[in-house]
């Protein structure tokens, strides 16, 4: 069972895995980086803390199939909302690449990820890994479900335009994590956060593996 800890509103929710995150970055280190809804406020508050970045390296958990320059791809996702606004040396980001073997040797090189962020999906994904991902997953080219498709809809113009195909860390990859901080964000994500931290560890609800993490914290704000 894991602790989740309720703060009041989404800008405390930010500030506080802001506060993470700048207690990380003071030391040259290496951080996995989500996207979606919930980390905009986290990534505004970073901006606005004016930190150095000029020594950190991130891996972003997953990125569609698609051309990386498009408006909606993950890289642009993230140049826009973060890195554009940040001193990070664009060598210094990562996303899941093709031979992932190289991507996981990166990641791991030296004294590997020091802080992982995390978002969860309404089915309890954590990356793009779905229900039924292996706990022994590593980095891979993965179908996404319909649910996640028709949550990510509301980024595209309609349903069709999200790509069918993502390449996502694997849950074993992400469980290498020193720490993990998971945020969640509305009351429709209660319920599965629950399941996930409290119920049974089982690969029907992938985040519920971060019960067999020593270092995870979960913040929650509805
Ligand atoms: P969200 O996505 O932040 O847009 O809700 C989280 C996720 O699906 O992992």
């Amino acid at each position: 069972m894991i602790d989740i800890i309720i703060l009041k509103s989404y800008n405390e929710l930010s500030s506080t895995v802001a506060d993470i995150v700048e207690a990380q970055i003071k030391e040259q280190s290496k951080l996995v980086l989500p996207t979606g809804s919930t980390p905009l406020g986290l990534y505004d508050e970073l901006v606005k803390r004016k930190l150095d970045w000029s020594t950190v390296m991130t891996f972003n958990l997953d990125e569609y199939i698609m051309n990386p320059d498009h408006p909606y791809s993950y890289h642009s996702f993230m140049r826009k909302h973060l890195f554009d606004r940040i001193n990070i040396y664009p060598d210094d980001y990562h996303f899941p690449f093709r031979p992932t073997l190289s991507f996981e040797d990166k990641m791991t090189l030296g004294k590997g990820i020091d802080l992982c962020i995390l978002g969860i999906g309404r089915n309890g994904h954590i990356a793009f890994n779905e229900p039924g991902s292996s706990f022994k997953s590593r980095t891979r080219v993965v179908n996404l479900s319909v649910q996640t498709r028709q949550d990510n809809s509301r980024f595209f113009d309609s349903i069709e335009d999200v790509p069918k195909q993502a390449i996502t860390m694997g849950l074993k990859t992400i469980m290498e994590s020193k720490k993990i901080v998971l945020m969640a964000n509305g009351v429709h994500k209660f319920q599965i956060l629950n399941v996930a931290m409290n119920g049974g560890v089982t690969e029907n609800v992938p985040a519920s593996i971060l019960q067999n993490h020593n270092n995870v914290e979960v913040y929650y704000c509805d």
